[in-house]
């Protein structure tokens, strides 16, 4: 028997760079149905499941998860094993440019899930009650900064910076009050920064590759001694169907792979890979890394300390940081008519975060 077989599970957010990996991943690997419940914002691509058009466990609905009705309408209609949540806004820089829509969905639309969710719950009977399963997808920027040591545990109190991660984490704290307060069979993960194919060219790794192919100033916030701990995306949608599986009701898991690197030295990494697979007649790439104003707000180093899930739930990342980011960049230079095609419609790569809502406020104030 494979893992999910005959069951329904609803992703939202199955058209963005990480729900597409899970629901890849369920089609693959998996005999799961799936449901992928997308608005399409700006980060949505269904060309990043290209297994699913046509394929008999898979459904797509055009819905807002702040949409109620529509919700409801595809719980009865369904009847779900589980569902996981990765529906959201989730770009730092945009989130400090214009946080209401982070407010929206990943706060109004995580609350609606909840309702909805807890509704359809109370209509099943008691085995299929004890089955299901609400996974809700966060991050590990909930936290807050780390400084030179330590490490994000579960037990880490939360202290977000930007709009974003308060966003998410204000979410993180619904979900566990409907586990404590209705008994609803919720679980919360907080993963690293995610990388690999179908990433949306505003985010560090494939900005810097698509950037670096065409020989453009490869822009590093601040001293570049940031610090991320990055996880190959494929690895994450795995552990994300492990604990849907097996993972205790009313838990927490941190998911990382113990990749901590500065943004430069990621960077470098990058340039070297490009030089390696396309070579440029101009130069070494690291000759167009610059420095740039910093980001508000921005937080030093992240860093996951993942025994729990490895421990518990006997999950071990596959890739590590070189061959993760080699498949990565040799994706983007084989699959050059994926992003083009998000540059066509219109995103134009230009940098964004550096503090619109400021002069708002201060026009707002004078006005
Ligand atoms: P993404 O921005 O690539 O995709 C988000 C998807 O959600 C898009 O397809 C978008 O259309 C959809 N969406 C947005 N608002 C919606 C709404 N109101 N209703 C329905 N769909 C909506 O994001 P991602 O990188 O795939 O992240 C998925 C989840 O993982 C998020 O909750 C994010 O906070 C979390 N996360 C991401 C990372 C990372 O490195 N990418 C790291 C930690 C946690
Ligand atoms: P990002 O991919 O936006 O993820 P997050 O902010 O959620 O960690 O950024 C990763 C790191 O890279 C972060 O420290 C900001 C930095 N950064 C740059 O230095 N230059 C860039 O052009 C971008 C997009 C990010």
């Amino acid at each position: 028997m494979r893992q999910f077989d005959g069951k329904t599970i609803f992703v939202t957010g199955g058209a963005g760079f990480i729900g597409s990996a899970v629901i890849r991943y369920l089609l693959d690997h998996t005999g799961a149905g799936v449901v992928n419940i997308d608005k399409l914002t700006y980060a949505a691509n269904l060309a990043s499941i290209p297994q699913a058009p046509g394929h008999r466990r898979y459904e797509f609905a055009k819905t807002d998860i702040c949409n109620a009705a529509q919700l409801r309408a595809l719980f009865e209609r369904h009847q779900p094993h589980a569902l996981m949540n990765l529906a959201a806004e989730s770009h730092v820089d945009r989130s400090i440019d214009g946080p209401g829509e982070f407010i929206q969905t990943n706060v109004v639309g995580t609350f609606t899930v909840l309702q909805e969710a807890l509704r359809y719950w109370h209509t099943l009977g008691a085995a299929r009650r004890a089955e299901f399963r609400l996974l809700h997808v966060s991050t590990d920027e909930v936290y807050g900064s780390l400084g030179a040591d330590g490490l994000f545990t579960e037990d880490t109190p939360y202290e977000p910076s930007s709009p974003y991660s308060a966003s998410k984490a204000s979410s993180d704290h619904l979900v566990r009050a409907w586990y404590k307060t209705y008994g609803l069979p919720t679980i919360v993960t907080n993963c690293s920064n995610n990388y690999g194919p179908f990433h949306f060219p505003e985010k560090l790794i494939p900005h810097m590759i698509i950037k670096g192919l065409a020989e453009e100033t490869l822009p590093v916030y601040g001293d570049g001694q940031n610090v991320r701990d990055w996880l190959y995306v494929e690895d994450h949608a795995r552990a994300l169907a492990l604990v849907v599986e097996r993972g205790s009701v009313g838990a927490t898991y941190n998911i990382g792979a113990r990749n901590e690197r500065s943004n430069m030295q990621v960077v470098e990494m990058i340039c070297d890979l490009l030089d390696q697979m396309t070579p440029s007649r101009n130069g070494l790439r690291r000759r167009l890394i610059g420095f740039v104003e910093d980001r508000q707000g921005h937080d030093r180093r992240y860093g996951i300390d993942a025994s729990k899930i490895e421990q518990e739930l006997g999950w071990r990342s596959r890739e590590t940081f070189e061959t993760g980011l080699e498949k990565t960049v040799k994706w983007y230079l084989d699959n050059r008519s994926w992003w083009r095609s998000i540059i066509e419609r219109g995103y134009d790569g230009k940098r964004i975060g550096l503090g619109r809502p400021r002069a708002e406020v201060a026009s707002n104030i004078n006005a």
